[in-house]
């Protein structure tokens, strides 16, 4: 008996020791974390977040500080809220944070191991950045493919004028114009071909598979922070997203199938003729740091990322641009009389004409801040236990750099809610990674590889839209609903209608 009863303290008190020294190490892990909410028990602040995280998000500011700590389900994730939390972020900690999480909709056909945006940093992914830096989006390469830009601009402006006279009351839903040219000049740079025509099975094909897997990729993912629910794929994400995917890569391996065999016919087309398919058959690597050429499958999937990366963002700001320009007439009137000074009433805007278009650039900056089509960038993931700011973040830990909420910060911005594209005349702040406080493209070494095409392609877009037509807005939208719809990117919730009038002489 003495025995027995012996036994039982024992373990009592071990027990008792083993939940305090448990309960003390959490403690002591929390106190190096920094501040956030505790959330439910399991599910972690998960419910929290709504349809639009980067607005409740930003809501913890005030009460947490600029850098906040959230469990996911099981998954760490630090959020940055401030400029200068962002700086340190980039300046000092780059690297140790330079990989992505993977999603569980970037799973099928082992996408995330091949992917640009999505994928780890690796040799892969490193040779790949080095390609679009040097090749891809060069200068050399950007002037060279002008013309094909100039063409889609000039077709999408006969479109509209024709559209215009069938519709009725004149008015159009902007971006079923704005979203088909993007989609064909990247088509024209990637495969020499228009993907978004109406009179094509495969391009609709395309067009619907990328969409859907978007709208996947873009879709909150139990599977992602309950790992060990991911093989149920409760919400048929990875099911869908297979499809989808499994469709694009289809369409597009079938075109570098096909330029592969008329590259062993054809002689070698100089470098103005060569489109991004061809200058990546053509890369040629060591074989050590870096592969020797890329794959059928690789070359696929870096089009097909063109495509996912580049349309609906630059889309989503044009529209957004023309939203705020409608309803502020004064804006309207000086960009309009700066077009007319620097380009001339009767010609065309072109993309030499960018540089001298300062008050067009202002309305692009400005847009990009108050309506990034990435609020949270794409988030980013830790590599390996890290000090950031006096706090001890864990490896794995997912890190949200919550732009949107950067860019409206009253501490970085006066009127912060305004647009007013004048902040940026005179001003040394720009989106090339350097200004923390404006990130619309991001910073560091994952930020956006197609930023000095987008720059081009936004600016002759709407430049050209806002030149050759006379907008108004419907008598029924005076005012124009704001909201926007989260997916991959942010984009306006309703689309915008409104009427373009030939400019009269
Ligand atoms: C207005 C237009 C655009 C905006 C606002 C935008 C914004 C961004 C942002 C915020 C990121 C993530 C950066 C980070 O994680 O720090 C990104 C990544 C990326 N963007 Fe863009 N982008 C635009 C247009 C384009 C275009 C035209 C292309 C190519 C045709 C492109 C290709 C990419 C790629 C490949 C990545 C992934 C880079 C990586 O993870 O290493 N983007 N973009």
């Amino acid at each position: 008996m003495e025995w027995e009863n012996c036994v039982f303290w024992w373990t009592l008190i071990s027990l008792i020791s083993l939940v305090w020294h448990l309960r003390r190490k959490n403690n002591y892990r929390r106190s190096k974390l920094p501040p956030g909410p505790r959330g439910w028990p399991v599910f972690g602040y998960m419910f929290n977040l709504g349809s639009f995280p980067h607005r409740s998000l930003e809501a913890l500011r005030q009460q947490y500080g600029p850098v906040v700590w959230l469990n996911l389900g099981f998954v760490n994730t630090m959020v940055l809220l401030s400029a200068g939390a962002a700086e340190d972020f980039f300046k000092n900690h780059d690297l140790s944070f330079v990989d992505r999480f993977t999603y569980d909709s970037t799973r099928p056909h082992d996408y995330y191991t091949v992917s640009i945006a999505f994928g780890s940093s690796s040799t892969y992914w490193r040779t790949l950045r080095r390609i679009c830096t040097s090749e891809i989006f060069a200068n050399k390469r950007i002037n060279d493919t002008v013309l094909i830009r100039q063409k889609r601009v000039d077709e999408l402006l006969s479109w509209i004028e024709n559209e215009v006279e069938k519709s009725a009351g004149g008015r159009i839903v902007v971006r079923d114009f704005v979203f088909p040219t993007f989609f064909n000049m990247i088509g024209n740079l990637t495969l020499s071909r228009n993907l978004a025509d109406p009179q094509s099975e495969i391009s609709s094909e395309f067009c619907t598979a990328l969409a859907d897997f978007h709208e996947c990729v873009g879709r909150p993912n139990i599977s992602d922070i309950f790992p060990w629910l991911r093989r149920f794929d409760l919400q048929g994400i990875r099911t869908t997203a297979d499809r989808s995917l499994g469709k694009a890569i289809e369409i597009i391996s079938t075109f570098v199938k096909e330029r592969m065999r008329e590259r062993q016919q054809n002689q070698e087309l100089s470098s103005e003729q060569q489109d991004f398919l061809d200058v990546l058959l053509d890369y040629r690597g060591t074989g050590k740091a870096e592969p020797a050429k890329l794959s059928e499958f690789q070359v696929t999937v870096f089009l097909m990322e063109m495509f996912f990366a580049g349309t609906e963002t630059s889309s989503a700001t044009i529209e957004w641009a023309m939203c705020e320009l409608l309803q502020n007439p004064n804006q309207m009137k000086k960009i309009k009389a700066e077009l007319v000074r620097v380009v001339g009433e009767n010609n065309k805007v072109q993309e030499n004409d960018i540089g001298s278009l300062p008050y067009l650039h202002a309305i692009v900056e400005e847009t990009l801040r108050i309506h990034p089509p990435a609020p949270l960038l794409i988030p980013r993931k830790a590599v390996r236990d890290t000090n950031f700011m006096g706090y001890s973040i864990p490896k794995n830990t997912q890190v949200m750099i919550n732009y949107w909420a950067i860019g409206r910060d009253e501490d970085s911005w006066e009127d912060a809610l305004s647009f007013k594209p004048e902040r940026f005349l005179d001003s040394n702040i720009n989106y090339k990674g350097q200004s923390y406080e404006f990130l619309p493209f991001g910073s560091g070494r994952r930020m956006c590889p197609g930023l000095p095409l987008a720059h081009r392609m936004v600016h002759l877009v709407l430049g050209s839209l806002l030149h050759h037509f006379d907008w108004e807005l419907c008598d029924d939208g005076k005012t124009i609903d704001m909201r926007e719809t989260m997916g991959v990117s942010a984009k306006k919730l309703g689309p915008l209608q409104a009427i373009p009038k030939l400019k009269t002489a």
